[in-house]
């Protein structure tokens, strides 16, 4: 009996110190100090002995009992710090390390030029407005002194959708929109998207206009002359000349393009230029009476100017790209850039 306990004890201790983990450690506090646990066997076993052995024997079963328990307390003790240590060194984060950078989203160019543009006017008191990029023939053509037939209709390559409906060759037609609707004073920025039959490296199907007009009373060519000169110089550069051309478009009269000193070469000539010092980079004029008409305007009463300008030349020129496809074709390598 008393070697069985001694055995007993032996084995249990050897589990205990053998336990890797705390699930391992639970398995043998459940087969040694259990219910069904030899010692318990034993401990039932006692009334079997004789009874003059037995408070030894049951003295000896108690303090294995103990030494078992306490075993397991302190394996317990080691097995928990041991896999708390684990835990930790598997979570651990070293906050030095460089982290993986977040690819930063930006504005694409013809935005910012767009952004640019509108803030300018917005700044000289020009409020903006917007019309459909599927228009009508009469605000596209009519209703700006382009009468069908007219040979002046040659100017712009349009996509028909339908008989009557276009998409916008220009943002012109904001201009009879807002003035159907609305009476003088008015100065108004019409910024969008419009769409010719035309693509090759500074001609695309679909690229960014910006329209503008005032009217009022006593509006004249130096009013006109004075807006786009301020604006040409905050946006291309103080020390720019600016140069009005005489120029023809049915919608004003007179009218005029405008041109700016070369970006690359000054005015001293050069292959952007072609040689001439000037680059070409907006139509403008006062606005035509048979306009005022068709919007209802008594035009000896009235008069105003009115502009359009590529956005994406512009944006070209700032930035000396050559080929206006790279604006709509969202290569990463080329919008980073900017
Ligand atoms: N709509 C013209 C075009 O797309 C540009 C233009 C010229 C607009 C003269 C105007 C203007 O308002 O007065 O070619």
């Amino acid at each position: 009996m008393e070697e069985k306990i001694s055995r007993l004890r032996d084995e249990a201790l050897r589990a205990v110190a053998d336990s890797r983990n705390l699930a391992a450690l639970d398995e043998a506090r459940v087969k040694y100090t259990g219910k069904k646990s030899g010692l318990q066997e034993l401990l039932k076993s006692l009334g079997a002995a004789a009874p003059e052995e037995r408070p030894k024997l049951g003295a000896l079963v108690n303090e294995a009992k103990q030494a078992i328990e306490q075993a397991l307390g302190d394996r317990k003790a080691v097995l928990r710090q041991t896999e708390q240590d684990q835990k930790i060194a598997a979570e651990k984060l070293d906050i030095t390390l460089p982290g993986k950078g977040i690819k930063r989203g930006r504005l694409h160019p013809l935005t910012q030029v767009m952004d640019e543009a509108k803030a300018i006017f917005g700044r000289l008191g020009f409020e903006i407005a917007e019309g459909p990029e599927a228009e009508t023939e009469y605000y596209n053509f009519d209703g700006l002194n382009i009468p069908p037939h007219h040979p002046s209709r040659d100017m712009w390559a349009t996509f028909f959708i339908k008989d009557d409906v276009l998409l916008r060759t220009h943002t012109s037609p904001v201009q009879i929109r807002v003035m159907e609707k609305r009476k003088p004073p008015l100065a108004i920025i019409a910024p969008g998207r419009v769409y010719r039959r035309d693509s090759d490296a500074t001609h695309s199907p679909v690229f960014q206009q910006l329209e503008g007009f005032l009217v009022n009373e006593n509006v004249t060519f130096g009013d006109l002359k004075g807006t786009l000169t301020e604006f040409l110089r905050q946006m291309f550069g103080k020390e720019k000349n600016v140069r009005f051309r005489p120029s023809f478009f049915p919608f004003t009269e007179p009218s005029a393009e405008v041109d700016v000193e070369c970006v690359i070469c000054s005015g001293k000539g050069c292959r952007l230029c072609k040689g001439t010092g000037w680059l070409e980079i907006l139509g403008a004029g006062m606005i035509d009476p048979n306009v005022f008409k068709a919007v209802g305007y008594d035009a000896e009463k009235y008069s105003g100017f009115a502009f359009g300008m590529g956005i994406d030349r512009i944006a070209m020129l700032k930035y000396g790209i050559d080929d206006i496809r790279l604006l709509y074709e969202n290569d990463l390598r080329f919008l980073e850039q900017f």
